[in-house]
């Protein structure tokens, strides 16, 4: 039945399968962005730019935004005693802001307390009501309005002292409600979300799957999909009932339709979302109460959810109350914002937290970044070496016999023979770390041949056998690095682009099939016409990052003063801003 319904809503897409939909969860607007809540974007932004160098012909759509409604955003309003419209105007372009320096390149940028959204909603709501999938109801249970749901007593924790209870999940504390809602029947959609749960590949990592069915393999209670309007005002009231306004995460869900003009028809040209990036949060609402709206409305769910879990700070759980929530903004003052994007990917894996530590940060990018991407292109580009900044072509007969008797030659070309073909496995599944895992190992080999070779044993110039030794190598070396800086583009946009820059690879010759292209590939030599590197490009990609103890004591003291000059600059603006 189901899938007969479905198959149904496929077929009315069939023409528009070349379109890739992406989306990132909206951002509540009660606080400021962190690492999580950048994660998230990272994650999405990463996926889209594979998708669009490996598949130049389909059309990748990513979407992100804010979520501005409920009582979670009233209050944070009020504590800073700012209009709530203000506060969400605000706070939604902090997040624009820090998207805009990670290079997150979205598509749409959507607001929940925007017009062409609340048409949507107001529409959807017509569509499940016209389906007979709303009814009115007493309802009353605990509600937490940090995670903006009600709670069943096993999700609960009772602090035997106080009294109070918390959500077992989350820790946030729940108050009694009890009000009349209107309810959407989400028991009579279990099995058909079970079902939708369950095929192949829908839920990323496997782990989440099983949480998910676990939970459905108990019956579920209906859902409240509204809450009163003089409880809950900062919301979209319920059509044709002004006394109730539309629950914050039915409300939120529909983000990902009107995005796309919903419900207008042109969102069929997108419809549905290939890939759903979320945090282990927010799992209840995405994979049970999203796709039972959904299929409730006749609408067709999402063909993947991809599940991130968290990131931890020092080990502890990121909260204001511990003072330990790390803001892209500054930690990119240390890091470089390329750097931090790749911390997060390179470190991060999908099925447990992460730990994010300044140590182990500055490890990464220091030996990843710095010694081992960024020290190869200046040796390769060093005058001694290569005078007249050339990117050489190969010769053959010294490239064959590099290839033949010198062991490291021949760990380079199988590490670069097997490159594309690992790294767009790891991408196919968003594992971001293993994709940096099979470039850095290729530079490393990359490395290990530069040594092996000595290049600085032979004599440049000219057209002796030595010096066309000499070119070979460095042909070598870089078609290591343009091909590592192709695979690490979506990774690291900016910094990829300046290592391609230099090497003076034209736009057009940097995507995936362009990883075809290399000695590695064909002994005779595969790569680009020899060229002038770009002189106007700098050779330095990363700059090591030196701890404070270790800066001569001047250089302490200069930065001490700008770190303080740059704080109080801003503490200026936050108040600005905030009162
Ligand atoms: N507004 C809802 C989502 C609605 S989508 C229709 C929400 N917002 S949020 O701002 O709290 O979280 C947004 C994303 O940030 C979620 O994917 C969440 O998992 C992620 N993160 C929040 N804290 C995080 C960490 N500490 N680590 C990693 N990701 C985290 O939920």
């Amino acid at each position: 039945m189901l899938f007969s319904k479905i198959r149904h809503i496929q077929l009315l897409g069939v023409r528009y399968r070349s379109s890739h939909y992406v989306t990132t969860p909206i951002f509540y607007v009660n606080a400021a962005p962190h690492i999580g809540h950048l994660y998230s974007a990272v994650i999405a932004d990463a996926h889209c730019r594979y998708q669009r160098l490996r598949y130049p012909d389909t059309e990748v759509r990513l979407c992100t935004g804010t979520d501005e409604h409920g009582t979670k955003i009233q209050q944070a309003a009020a504590a800073h005693e700012v209009p709530v419209g203000q506060y969400c105007d605000e706070i939604s372009a902090r997040y624009r802001e820090v998207f805009k320096a990670a290079r997150i390149e979205y598509d749409d940028f959507i607001r929940t307390t925007e017009q062409r959204h609340k048409l949507a909603v107001s529409d959807f709501w017509h569509r499940l009501q016209s389906r007979g999938h709303i009814y009115s109801a007493a309802y009353s249970g605990w509600y937490c309005v940090s995670d903006e749901t009600f709670l069943t007593d096993s999700q609960l924790r009772l602090d035997e002292a106080s009294g109070a209870r918390y959500s077992l999940e989350s820790g946030h504390p729940v108050e009694w409600t009890e009000e009349t809602n209107y309810m959407f029947p989400l028991s009579q959609f279990q099995d058909d979300v079970r079902h939708w749960v369950k095929q192949e590949a829908r839920i990323r990592p496997a782990k989440f799957e099983k949480i998910l069915l676990d939970t459905l393999s108990e019956p579920l209670p209906d859902v409240s999909i509204s809450r009163p309007a003089n409880r809950v005002h900062w919301a979209i009231p319920v059509p044709n009932d002004e006394t109730q306004t539309v629950y914050v995460w039915l409300d939120a869900l529909i983000n990902y339709l009107s995005s796309l003009g919903y419900p207008n028809e042109q969102y069929l040209a997108h419809w549905p979302p290939a890939q759903q990036v979320i945090g282990k949060d927010i799992l209840k609402f995405h994979g049970i109460y999203w796709p039972a709206f959904l299929l409730a409305a006749g609408l067709e769910p999402p063909r993947q959810l991809h599940v991130h879990s968290h990131w931890t700070v020092d080990g502890q759980k990121m909260s204001k109350s511990k003072h330990n929530v790390v803001d892209p903004v500054e930690a990119a003052k240390q890091y470089t914002m390329e750097g931090l994007r790749y911390f997060l990917l390179r470190e991060g894996v999908a099925h447990s937290d992460g730990n994010f530590s300044h140590v182990k940060a500055l490890r990464i990018l220091n030996s990843e970044l710095a010694d081992t991407l960024g020290n190869l292109l200046s040796r390769a580009c060093a005058k001694s070496l290569n005078p007249q900044q050339m990117y050489p072509e190969a010769h053959v007969e010294h490239l064959s016999q590099l290839l033949q008797h010198l062991d490291a030659g021949k760990r380079l070309q199988e590490a670069l023979f097997h490159l594309a073909g690992r790294c767009e496995q790891h991408y196919e599944g968003n594992h971001f770390h293993l994709v940096a895992d099979t470039a850095i190992a290729a530079l490393h080999a990359a490395n290990n041949f530069f040594e092996c070779a000595k290049p600085w044993e032979l004599k440049a110039g000219g057209s002796s056998p030595n010096a066309q030794r000499l070119q070979t190598i460095i042909a070598m070396t870089m078609d290591a690095l343009r091909l590592c800086g192709i695979v690490l583009q979506p990774m690291m946009p900016q910094l990829t682009s300046r290592l391609l820059d230099k090497l003076n690879v034209p736009i057009a010759q940097r995507s995936w099939r362009h990883l075809g292209e290399s000695f590695a590939t064909a002994t005779s030599g595969n790569g680009p016409e020899s060229h002038q590197l770009d002189e106007h490009s700098s050779a330095l990609l990363f700059q090591r990052i030196v701890e404070q103890q270790d800066k001569p004591r001047e250089q302490r003291a200069q930065s001490a003063a700008q770190s303080k000059r740059s704080k109080s600059k801003r503490e200026r603006k936050t108040s600005a801003t905030m009162s």
